[in-house]
């Protein structure tokens, strides 16, 4: 009964439910309720599930934000390992945090999680925030984490949205706004909120967003096996692979790098990536960044290469590497690397980048890319 006015306001876009006079979308008990059962019977077993430590909460919220828990997971292990709490996180160095990540793409979360473990040492002495907006203040926590730690942790009614939410959200109620709009956050955020078991707020939580991973899967969902296939709009309507809508297609683009790897005997030459780009904190060699890749030949006469080698008398062009194709979310990087042998090291070059024996280059945090030319794959 209530579930059909349900349905005819949301045909009008409308979310208020004139019997109740208030938003709430039907049977949201019994939403929770077969989300918590099936999460009960289906959930994967997870390090971060046994612990309500919001350290080891934060910690894996962090590294699952942009990889899959099948990469995750002994990326969550070593680092917790190696960073047990947050004071020996707190006191670590940025370059150990970088590399425990190295691999994990994304490094401005390892950055951040750095920044924040202080702060909670300088602003809360040392121990974890249990309240939603100071945990919000932390560097790198959004909502969505901040949702995540506050239930997990501490069983604050909060609702979590992510990528997974937003698709179990958008199907179960044939909601069509764009999740990535202003609007599409509001109504989803109140959907979520709505749905909300506040009296489990953590099984609730964990529920939907493995509900969305397993489940509600981004493509062909088995909805003939669902448990809320009797509730789900989209299933009905017939508009599940349609939901959720987003409003702009994300533009791939593609840059194209010359790296020159030089080197004089054991030495060679790095340098520390600061500028607010990919890759910041890890180190790469000299590049030369351009609008279509260089030829040989082109490489040779580029005035950016000779600055660089600019007061170098023996620079010779030893090797041109094939072209490495490496795919970031929104990029495609076409990178090539020319193996330069000088037998003089320029001042010019010295000031410019950190001179580095060859055998040292492990111990610095790089980009995959660059390890995959140092493996030669
Ligand atoms: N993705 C994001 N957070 C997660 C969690 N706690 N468990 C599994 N997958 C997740
Ligand atoms: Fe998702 Fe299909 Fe289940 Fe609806 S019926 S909730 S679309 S899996």
């Amino acid at each position: 009964m209530i579930f059909q006015s349900w349905q005819q306001n949301s045909a009008k876009k409308s979310y208020l439910c004139p019997s109740l006079k208030k938003f709430m979308p039907p049977s949201s008990h019994i939403i929770s309720a077969t989300l918590q059962r099936w999460f009960a019977e289906n959930k994967r077993d997870l390090p971060w599930r046994e612990t309500q430590n919001p350290y080891l909460i934060w910690i894996s919220e962090i590294i699952l934000q942009q990889t899959r828990v099948a990469q995750g997971y002994d990326y969550y292990l070593r680092f917790v390992a190696r960073f047990p709490d947050v004071k020996t996180l707190a006191e670590a160095d940025e370059g150990d945090v970088l590399r425990l990540w190295q691999g994990l793409g994304y490094y401005s979360r390892a950055r951040n999680l750095h920044v924040a473990a202080k702060q909670i040492v300088g602003d809360f002495d040392g121990r974890f925030p249990e309240n939603f907006p100071d945990v919000l203040r932390l560097k790198g926590v959004g909502r969505y984490t901040a949702a995540a730690i506050c239930s997990f942790a501490f069983g604050t009614p909060v609702a979590v949205v992510d990528g997974n939410v937003y698709r179990v959200l958008a199907r179960l109620f044939g909601e069509e706004t764009p999740i990535d709009s202003g609007e599409g956050q509001k109504r989803f955020e109140a959907l979520a909120a709505a749905i909300l078991d506040r009296r489990h707020p953590s099984a609730h939580n964990q529920a939907i967003m493995e509900f969305g991973a397993l489940q509600c899967t981004p493509l062909a969902p088995d909805c003939a096996a669902c448990v809320l296939h009797a509730h789900c709009r989209a299933a009905a309507d017939g508009t599940v692979a349609l939901l959720p809508v987003k409003a702009k297609k994300t533009k791939i683009s593609e840059r194209f790098f010359t790296y020159l790897v030089i080197t004089c005997g054991e030495q060679i030459f790095i340098r520390r990536r600061t500028e607010r780009d990919i890759w910041r904190g890890l180190y790469d060699f000299p590049l030369i960044e351009t609008p279509a890749l260089l030829t040989k030949e082109e490489i040779v006469e580029n005035e950016a290469v000779k600055e660089i080698l600019s007061g170098v008398k023996n620079a010779v062009f030893r090797n041109f590497s094939k072209v490495y194709k490496h795919v970031l979310t929104h990029r495609r990087l076409f990178a090539q690397f020319v193996a330069v042998e000088i037998s003089d090291i320029s001042q010019h070059l010295e000031q410019q980048f950190i001179k580095t024996e060859k055998s040292a280059l492990a111990d610095y945090p790089l980009p995959r890319l660059i390890e995959r030319y140092l493996i030669s794959d």
